[in-house]
């Protein structure tokens, strides 16, 4: 069995972190390429280019300390309305990504997922994300979730298509419906709850993210763009979440 090879520079941050009161799901909504490349001049494409520098960082801190699951949002079904130019640079940068970082990943253990509408992704991109999801199936330490074409209301939209399916075909009753049997229909159904979503960048929305999915979310902003945003912002997140008192609609912290 493979281990989570701790990155030896995690240094004394990850120490003041309690190891069990981990959020067991972290998702991100990684903001800010785009101004963090106009700041310095340069162009929009380099920004994503430093933004996946970021997801190595956070990816390695995550694992390193025992997260289950970090949900990274890559590319929303609203992101088609950038320019093409932009469009392909993501979708290149995406897979130039799997490509190179596929062994790091299996090295580290880590379980690559994706999810979103993948079959409106173009066929290159589809085809490397078969293959590096493929090679590190086994794995079993964080699971790496990116989201794709990927929204909240599209989510549930597809939850209620494929739930529908299922009430027609007579596999369950629509009486049968509840929290628990509609999450189930949901691309995140098989992963803990999301504990912890971060924003970076300053913003202070939700942009379509897991609407399902963040009822009971601690929420974690920070300025700081996500080219920028590294192991020690990641990890001030967590010991933030552990000062919090998750009351989940009732009176008593649990
Ligand atoms: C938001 O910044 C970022 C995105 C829409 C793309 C995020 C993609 C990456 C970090 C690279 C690919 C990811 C993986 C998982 C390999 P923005 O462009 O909206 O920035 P702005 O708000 O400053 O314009």
């Amino acid at each position: 069995m493979k281990t989570n090879n701790v990155d030896p520079s995690a240094g004394a941050w990850i120490e003041t972190i309690d190891k069990s009161r981990l959020p067991e799901h972290v998702a991100i909504i990684m903001d800010g390429n785009g101004r963090w490349a106009q700041s310095q001049g340069l162009p929009r494409i380099i920004g994503h280019q430093a933004g996946i520098k970021s997801v190595k960082k956070i990816t390695r801190a995550a694992n390193d300390i025992g997260i289950k699951a970090l949900t990274l949002y890559a590319f929303s079904t609203e992101n088609w309305s950038r320019p093409e130019t932009e469009i392909t640079g993501l979708m290149t940068l995406l897979c130039k990504f799997l490509k190179i970082e596929v062994e790091s990943l299996n090295k580290q253990n880590v379980q690559l997922r994706v999810m979103g509408r993948i079959h409106q992704l173009p066929e290159l991109v589809q085809k490397e994300l078969a293959l590096s999801i493929e090679k590190t199936a086994m794995n079993s330490g964080l699971i790496l979730n990116i989201a794709l074409n990927y929204s909240g209301r599209a989510d549930i939209i597809d939850a209620v298509s494929r739930l529908a399916v299922d009430i027609h075909a007579g596999k369950i009753q629509a009486n049968e419906i509840n929290e628990a049997v509609f999450q189930g229909y949901l691309s995140t159904s098989d992963l803990p709850e999301v504990d912890l979503l971060i924003r970076t960048s300053g913003e202070m929305r939700i942009s379509n993210f897991l609407l399902w999915e963040i009822a009971y979310t601690e929420i974690w902003l920070t300025p700081v763009y996500w080219p920028a945003f590294n192991r020690e912002h990641f990890y001030q997140a967590l010991i933030d979440y552990q000062k919090r008192k998750r009351r989940f609609g009732g009176t008593v912290a649990l």
